[in-house]
């Protein structure tokens, strides 16, 4: 990973912390996006400290809000001249209160796709200028397991309608909204995904579009949603003794950022369904639920509609 440029959301815990330090150890040039805290401050002293031939940087972004997230593009651009190797939107929140962000979106929603799509569309220009000079750059994004929960894309999940999504209920597997609102944003990613690598082989872009899964993973995921009163710390705990490490969970994005043999329009994970816990990360094909053309037309018409400007790739 020596000469590239990495930029990863979410690296303080989890799959996001290790994806991080591992292309810090390959020697790319990292930009982590953190929300301020002082695990962004903890995770950013103890990878300059480790590893000080690598250049690191830590920029303030907070997914929840668009504002936040256009003040750290305008950074990243200062601090990213060369171009950017690879973009990876990892950072994502499960099973949260319906709760409107500050720009009227679910706060799932925004976290995990609308302010990955506002990254996407602005860092493109960074993206394709590596692709031209170096003969590829890559937009990795991280789904879920939870994908294979959802039939239909639904609009209102994408629109201006945070905190009246269906309420709190907290059921995974009989219908609570919580969990309901959590699928759309996980079945976007793929969507989204699959919506990119399609326009980007219509322009014969050398841009990759790749996607992920960690199965099972342990990390912080289900702890916060836990604290946020959608998992119950039984049931928690039952799932996860069935749950692989947070490494052995970052295997699908650090193959789809790193590995030279990963195609655009892959999917990287341990397997392909429901049951697809743990194990190695391998490539299979993206699924006709979400890689049909209502809903890229869908997912793309709802996504620029929420950054206010038009995506032409
Ligand atoms: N763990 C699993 O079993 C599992 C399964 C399927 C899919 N996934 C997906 O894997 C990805 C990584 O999750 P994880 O399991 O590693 O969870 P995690 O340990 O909770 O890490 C999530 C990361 O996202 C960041 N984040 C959350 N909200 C943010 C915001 N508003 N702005 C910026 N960053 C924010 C967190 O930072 P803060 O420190 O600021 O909170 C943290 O760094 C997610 O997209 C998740 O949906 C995980």
């Amino acid at each position: 990973m020596k000469n590239k440029t990495v930029v990863i959301t979410g690296t303080t815990t989890g799959t996001g912390y290790v994806a991080a330090t591992t292309v810090a150890e390959l020697g790319a040039k990292l930009i982590m996006l953190n929300r301020p805290s002082k695990r962004s401050k903890k995770i950013h002293d103890e990878i300059m400290k480790k590893y000080q031939e690598t250049e690191v940087y830590t920029i303030d972004c907070d997914l929840q809000s668009f504002f936040s997230v256009h003040n750290a593009i305008s950074k990243i651009i200062e601090i990213c001249p060369e171009g950017i190797d690879v973009l990876c939107n990892n950072a994502g929140v499960m099973a949260l209160m319906d709760i409107a962000t500050e720009d009227g979106y679910d706060i799932q929603m925004q976290t995990n796709h609308l302010s990955h799509f506002l990254l996407v569309c602005e860092l493109f220009t960074l993206l394709e200028k590596t692709s031209t000079e170096k003969g590829e750059s890559r937009i990795v994004n991280h789904s879920s397991i939870a994908r294979l929960t959802v039939k239909k894309l639904k609009k209102e999940y994408l629109g201006k309608n945070g905190g009246n999504l269906g309420g709190n209920g907290k059921s995974m597997f009989f219908g609570g909204a919580r969990w309901k609102r959590y699928g759309q944003t996980k079945f976007a990613n793929a969507a989204f995904t699959a919506t990119l690598h399609e326009k980007l082989q219509t322009k014969r872009s050398k841009i990759k579009a790749l996607v992920a899964h960690p199965g099972l993973s342990n990390t912080e995921l289900q702890v916060t949603t836990m604290k946020d009163g959608g998992m119950a710390k039984k049931m928690t705990g039952f799932m996860m003794k069935r749950s692989q490490s947070a490494e052995d969970g970052a295997m699908g994005i650090l193959s789809c950022i790193c590995l030279p043999e990963a195609e655009s329009g892959q999917f990287w994970g341990p397997g392909k369904g429901m049951m697809a816990m743990k194990g190695k990360a391998k490539p299979f094909n993206m699924e006709k639920s979400y890689n049909n053309n209502r809903t890229k037309t869908l997912l793309w018409e709802k996504s620029c509609e929420a950054i206010g400007k038009e995506f032409i790739i």
